[in-house]
């Protein structure tokens, strides 16, 4: 299973061996090749699209050479390239800049790799950045006849915990199972989300944020502060230094945690994001200690609701596993309170993905894609033509 991942700012390749039922699968990981745009995006403080977008195209091919190296069998016949396959070639890639010059120099002439499937991420995110990594799948699958499976980025994240942690350069068994049904909590700089699993490909979403991700609201206080791009790891570090120092927060620096005595399983983070905008500006000028205190208030009152909404899910649905992904999964207080959480639910299995695949790769995109290809194999021609397209706010369900 050849996987692609293009949907905000890493560009991701990976390869996996994968056998075994959708119950039980048994996954390889031969290669991952990852490229994190993130100190391109630095200067704006968040992801800025077009330039996304162009960063996906400018990578993706290098990526791809990189990942698929060992399965370029010099004895493999591509398909005959005729006019009519060129044109079509030329249509998948029109839109993506300088990726067809590039794709046509670089790939064309490679003999067909020994894959069995691509799996590709469609949504949700940028759209102009899945179309780049949607448009280059369609056209390999294309060019060697190879099914193509579409996956939706979150399922993507939910099915991460079924790897272990990977090291790039070292195949890595990765055996895990998903008891069902599963809780999901999916928390990532675009998504604040739970999901219940019934089963293995069947989704059912009880709860979501109403306005900004848990993730991006990270962004933005790291960004009122003064920290950069990507804010998470940044509050987090000045928010555990002040757990070291022993700290006491100020009740005038305690924030709001919203909607958290509400009966539902939704979040709001933008008010909170702006109780801190307002105590910046009342402040003016921060010292080291006020920072460090306002991240740790910060991000206390963030995973205060994460962890209370949760509670109550667990509370209503009967789960065997709590699934935790996304990027800011790959936070310490985040992880030491949803430990803390399990001791109320004894029955419970937490599973949180490892942090390299916590943020966004492409491994977990090819677990999900082999699990949906063993699933219905005739559901997955070569590029599928117009019908599949980039879908910036698909949703699980
Ligand atoms: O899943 P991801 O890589 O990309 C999206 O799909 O959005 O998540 C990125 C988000 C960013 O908002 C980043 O600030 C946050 O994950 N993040 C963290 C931590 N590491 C990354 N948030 C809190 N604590 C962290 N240690
Ligand atoms: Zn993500």
């Amino acid at each position: 299973m050849l996987a692609i991942e293009t949907s905000c700012d890493e560009t991701a390749v990976a390869l996996l061996i994968c056998e075994g039922t959708a119950e039980a699968p048994n996954i390889r990981m031969i290669e991952q090749a990852l490229y994190s745009q993130t100190k391109e995006h630095a200067p704006y403080g968040g992801v800025f699209p077009a330039l996304a977008k162009r960063e996906h195209a400018k990578n993706i091919v290098p990526l791809f050479l990189q990942a698929t190296e060992s399965v370029r069998t010099p004895g493999e016949i591509s398909p005959p390239l005729t006019d009519a396959r060129t044109d079509m070639l030329q249509e998948f890639l029109k839109q993506e800049g300088t990726l067809a010059e590039i794709f046509f120099e670089h790939i064309v002439p490679l003999p067909r790799p020994d894959i069995d499937a691509i799996a590709v991420t469609y949504g949700p995110g940028l759209e102009p950045a899945l179309w780049v990594g949607l448009n280059f799948a369609k056209a390999i699958s294309y060019l060697w006849d190879i099914p193509l499976v579409p996956i939706n980025h979150m399922e993507g994240h939910i099915l991460s915990v079924l790897a272990d942690g990977q090291d790039s350069h070292e195949s890595k068994v990765m055996s895990h199972k998903i008891e069902y049904p599963a809780l999901a909590l999916l928390v990532s700089g675009g998504h604040t989300e739970l999901v219940h699993v019934t089963a293995p490909l069947s989704y059912e979403k009880i709860g979501q944020t109403r306005d900004d991700a848990v993730g991006e609201a990270f962004d933005k206080v790291a960004r009122l502060l003064s920290l950069p791009y990507p804010g998470g790891p940044e509050i987090g570090k000045l928010a555990a230094e002040s757990r070291i120092l022993g700290e006491t927060i100020p009740d005038s620096l305690i924030f709001p945690r919203p909607m958290i005595h509400m009966d539902n399983f939704d979040f709001s983070y933008a008010g909170l994001k702006t109780s801190v905008l307002y105590k910046v500006r009342e402040l003016g000028d921060l010292d080291d200690t006020t920072k460090r205190l306002i991240a740790r208030s910060f991000e206390e009152a963030a995973i205060d609701v994460l962890i209370a909404k949760t509670k109550k899910a667990l509370e209503s649905f009967e789960v065997q596993i709590l699934i935790v992904g996304g990027g800011v999964a790959a936070s310490g207080y985040l992880r030491t309170r949803l430990n803390a959480l399990m001791s109320d639910f004894p029955t419970v299995t937490l599973r949180i993905s490892s942090r390299d695949l916590s943020t966004d790769n492409a491994v977990m995109i090819g677990i999900a894609g082999y699990l949906r290809f063993i699933d219905d194999t005739k559901k997955y021609p070569p590029y599928h033509g117009e019908d599949l397209r980039a879908h910036g706010t698909l949703s699980l369900a």
